[in-house]
């Protein structure tokens, strides 16, 4: 991996992705991909290229591809769950038109491709406690629906053309710098939002609910490793089940509380989301990428929340509390 286009960069993972890129490989190109309206700012925009590159638009990423002599792509272009509901033919235009133009020019020219998939490709009949990595996936979302397609072209194109794809599932993720947009997850990023402003947070998540959810570090470690990791390790591809902390909103709000001792939350659940967060998994099971990648998280629950409110306070130029 050395020259690499981040399509969605200006997004909640492609904003960090794309930094965590460039300083680690000072001698690649690392292009921040964009479309019109999502324009990258501030280091973003000045610390390497940038280039629209709407998924949509499969000469265009050929193009990019030639001029940088791109060899990885990572495909960070979605529609959060909560939105493609509201938008399914948009999300599915994007995820699995988009996708199938990535993989197009990835074949003719031979470039890795990195799409995520998600705890949204699994549904109401999968196991949800040690969701095993090869188990029953039938999505009721239509995000969980291109998210399973995803997977499936995805492995479709390693096997039949030898493209190079990979991919894990990611939990909810939870980060600083870039919100996410319209997710079923997230909750458990504005939740630390409220807290560190002395607001109180209103929840659409119901108390009980839990899923997986994953501190952005390691997200971005997980994408990063797992393009360097070995092929001939590799047994599954698309796509690795990986996981941190596994929690709902009452175990986060009692966090948050014993740090910020004021936090206040109460619930006003949206059924929308609620129906999606009850259908996937609780707790997934990643034993699979430990064997074959050598996937380990390094952030737990009380590290993630101590490292949210401190950064939180620092974006907000707040005084650091002590944590009581
Ligand atoms: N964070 C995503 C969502 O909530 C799940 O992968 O839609």
């Amino acid at each position: 991996m050395k020259n690499v286009l981040v399509i969605g960069s200006t997004g909640q993972i492609g904003s960090e992705l794309t930094m965590k890129l460039r300083r680690e490989i000072p001698e690649g190109q690392i292009v921040a991909g964009y479309i019109p309206g999502a324009e990258p700012k501030g280091i973003l925009l000045e610390s390497g290229p940038s280039e629209i590159a709407d998924v949509r638009d499969g000469k265009q990423l050929a193009a990019i591809v030639d001029r940088y002599q791109v060899d990885t792509i990572y495909n960070l272009a979605a529609l959060l769950s909560a939105v493609a509901e509201k938008k399914p033919l948009l999300a599915w235009d994007i995820q699995m038109n988009g996708l199938l133009n990535i993989l197009e020019v990835a074949r003719e020219k031979e470039v890795a491709v990195f799409t995520p998939s998600s705890i949204g490709s699994f549904g109401p009949e999968t196991p949800k406690i040690d969701t095993p990595q090869d188990t029953i996936q039938r999505p009721r979302s239509m995000y969980g629906v291109t998210k399973v397609a995803t997977e499936l072209l995805s492995d479709y194109y390693f096997h039949k053309f030898g493209v190079d794809t990979r991919s894990v599932r990611f939990p909810g993720l939870i980060s600083n710098v870039t919100l996410p947009g319209g997710g079923t997850t997230d909750y458990a990023v504005d939740i630390f939002y409220s807290a560190v402003k002395g607001e109180e947070f209103v929840c659409p998540i119901a108390a009980g609910t839990f899923m997986d959810m994953m501190y952005m570090p390691d997200a971005l470690k997980a994408a990063v490793e797992l393009m360097q990791a070995d092929p001939y390790r590799l047994v599954h591809r698309n796509s690795f089940n990986v996981a941190s902390m596994s929690l709902d909103p009452e175990t986060l709000a009692g966090k948050i509380r014993s740090r910020i001792p004021g936090f206040r939350m109460r619930y006003e659940v949206d059924p929308v989301r609620e129906e999606i967060a009850q259908s996937w998994p609780d707790k997934m099971d990643d034993s699979c990428a430990r064997a074959e990648w050598g996937w380990a998280p390094a952030y737990d629950l009380d590290l993630m929340t101590d490292d949210m409110i401190v950064s939180l306070r620092n974006k907000f130029g707040m005084q650091q509390g002590r944590f009581d």
